[in-house]
């Protein structure tokens, strides 16, 4: 069987960005799925404390979970939900990667040109990062990652790692798809990234200081629509999907498209040729806040208990076929 692997850094709230671009995603490939692939759902908690954490990262990861089922997750036995501090075989398969990566390639990676920026010192796990985010993905040979378009670098480095592996010591790994069939597989034209609402050159992100340019989950959903009108346009006059020359309205298209689960391109139709922008505000206000209206009133109805019984399963699981895994890498490699 296949398998579709994804995760969310459980860091703090997530954003619509997070929601959009992948999480749910993620909840409709594996219901489409699930019956003929695996789903893994792992909670990605070494990666948070590569930085700071939010709250407390113990209800963070529960929170994480929870969304996903609040979303609307279907459960079945190939639906598998973990935590990766709870399978040593990442961190195990991560060292042995790092010999495999090369600092060229891993210095590279614009996220950790970001995260590094500005900062006097920058802790080495910000680095490598990516490699244990290869680790996750080739320990359950997963093809489909859904992700974000920020995240496309690092499915392309495991690409590269997993290849130079399997050149050295055998077909050990198997190659997740690229980046384009990707995209194509969560049934999107490209790649998803939701725009900061106010300043819609780049990605809408937690750590950007000003409330009015993100959404995040557990706003109020009129105050969220109330943001949505004040999100920046152009001058232009014309409603058109043009990310390059009108990255605000675009954006608004796209993130009204995501949260009706219908495709851009009738999305796009329905608005070609209107010229109010606040018309199209409204109505994307309108969806975001009936969206999250839905969302939130489901979280209530998911115990810790439901979450710890899940883990309990997906933990199991997990540690049985990633450790399959690594020890048929140990063995090549001649630790075993
Ligand atoms: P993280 O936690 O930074 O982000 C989680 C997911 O949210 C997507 N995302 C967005 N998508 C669209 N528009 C935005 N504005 C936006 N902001 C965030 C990200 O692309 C991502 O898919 N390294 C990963 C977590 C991870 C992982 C993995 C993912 C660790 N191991 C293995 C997949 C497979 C990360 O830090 O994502």
């Amino acid at each position: 069987m296949k398998t579709i692997l994804t995760g969310i850094r459980a860091n703090s709230e997530l954003t619509l960005g997070n929601y959009l671009g992948a999480l749910l995603p993620m909840v409709r490939l594996a219901n489409k799925y699930s019956k003929e692939m695996n789903v893994n759902i792992f909670v990605p908690d070494l990666h948070s404390i590569i930085s700071s954490v939010d709250g407390d990262l113990q209800k963070n990861i529960y929170r994480s979970i929870r969304y996903y089922l609040a979303s609307g997750l279907n459960l079945n036995e190939n639906v598998h939900i973990y935590r990766q501090s709870y399978v040593p075989a990442h961190s195990q398969l991560c060292w042995i990667l790092n010999c495999i990566a090369t600092m060229g390639e891993t210095s590279r990676m614009t996220q950790f040109k970001e995260k590094s920026e500005g900062r006097e010192s920058c802790n080495v796990g910000i680095f490598d990062y990516p490699v244990l985010m290869a680790a996750d993905i080739l320990l359950y040979s997963a093809e489909y990652v859904p992700i974000g378009e920020d995240q496309f670098q690092h499915i392309e480095l495991t690409r590269n790692i997993a290849m130079r592996f399997n050149n050295k010591y055998g077909e050990i790994f198997t190659i997740p798809v690229k980046t384009k069939e990707q995209v194509q597989f969560m049934g999107f034209d490209d790649g998803i990234r939701v725009r900061d609402l106010l300043n819609p050159e780049k990605k809408m992100s937690k750590s950007t200081a000003a409330e009015n340019s993100k959404i995040m989950m557990d706003d109020d959903p009129d105050k969220a629509a109330k943001k949505i009108m004040s999100a920046t346009t152009d001058s232009l006059g014309k409603i058109k999907f043009d990310m390059f020359n009108q990255p605000g309205i675009s954006n608004l298209l796209l993130i009204d498209a995501l949260v009706t689960d219908s495709p851009l391109q009738d999305v796009i139709s329905t608005w070609s040729g209107e010229t109010k922008y606040g018309d199209l505000k409204k109505k994307v206000g309108a969806d975001v806040a009936e969206m999250l209206r839905e969302f939130q009133s489901n979280l209530d109805e998911i115990t810790d208990d439901m979450i710890d019984e899940l883990f309990q399963d997906g933990e199991e699981y997990a540690n049985k076929i990633a450790n399959q895994k690594l020890t048929e890498v140990q063995k090549v490699v001649g630790l075993r």
